[in-house]
C-alpha cells in the first residue's frame, strides 16, 4: 500500500482545500474579472491545477506544459528541457504558471525566462509547495500554498519515481524508500 511508505502526513486534504480557496481569492484580487491563461506543469501540479482553476470564476484557458529537470531521483540536475509546450501563443495574455513545488528553483527560473520572452501581459508563478532552504536559482512564487521543510514529500500530484501522486494528501516519504 502506498500509505505504508509515508512517514507522516504533512498537509491534510482539508488544509489543501482551504488554501486553494485562499490562493484563488489572491488571484482574483490581482486580476479581477480578466481572462487568464493558466499553465499546468505536468505532471506534479495536476490536482492542484484542477482544484485551483475550478475555484476561479474567470474565463480561464487551460494549457499544459511538460518539462524535465529530474530523473527518477530526488535531486535536481540543474538541466531543464521542454518536452511539451503550450498550444497557443501567450503574447498579451495574463499567464499564471501552476507548479507543484519550488525546490532548487532551476525549473521555474528557466520557465519564467522563456515564457517572459513571449511577451505576456502578466506572468505569475503559483506553486503549491515551496522549500526555500533548498533554493539555488533566484526565483520566488507569487502565490505559494505552503512553505515546507527540507524533506522529500509525495502525494496530491507529487511523485517519487512516478509513484504516490494519487495520495490525496501531502506526506513525507520514508527515507528508506529513496535511500535504497
Ligand atoms: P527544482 O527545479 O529543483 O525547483 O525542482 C522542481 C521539481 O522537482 C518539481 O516540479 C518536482 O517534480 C521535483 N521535486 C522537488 N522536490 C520534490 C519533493 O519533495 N517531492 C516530489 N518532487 C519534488
Ligand atoms: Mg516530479
Amino acid at each position: 500500500m502506498m500509505k505504508d511508505d509515508v512517514a507522516r502526513i504533512l498537509i491534510t486534504k482539508e488544509q489543501i482545500a482551504a488554501r486553494v480557496k485562499e490562493i484563488a481569492a489572491d488571484i482574483k484580487k490581482d486580476f479581477g474579472d480578466e481572462d487568464l491563461v493558466m499553465i499546468c506543469i505536468l505532471r506534479g501540479s495536476c490536482y492542484f491545477f484542477a482544484d485551483l482553476t475550478k475555484s476561479l470564476d474567470n474565463s480561464v484557458t487551460l494549457e499544459f506544459m511538460s518539462v524535465s529537470s529530474y530523473g527518477s531521483g530526488t535531486t535536481s540536475s540543474g538541466e531543464v528541457r521542454i518536452n511539451k509546450d503550450v498550444s497557443s501563443p501567450i503574447e498579451g495574455k495574463n499567464v499564471i504558471v501552476v507548479e507543484d513545488i519550488i525546490d532548487t528553483g532551476y525549473t521555474l527560473s528557466y520557465l519564467k525566462r522563456i515564457l517572459s520572452e513571449r511577451r505576456p501581459k502578466a506572468l505569475k508563478i503559483c506553486t503549491l509547495l515551496d522549500k526555500p532552504s533548498r533554493r539555488e536559482a533566484e526565483i520566488e512564487g507569487d502565490y505559494v500554498g505552503f512553505e515546507i521543510p527540507n524533506e522529500f514529500v509525495v502525494g496530491y500530484g507529487l511523485d517519487y519515481a512516478q509513484k504516490y501522486r494519487n495520495l490525496p494528501e501531502v506526506g513525507v516519504l520514508k527515507e528508506e524508500i529513496y535511500k535504497k
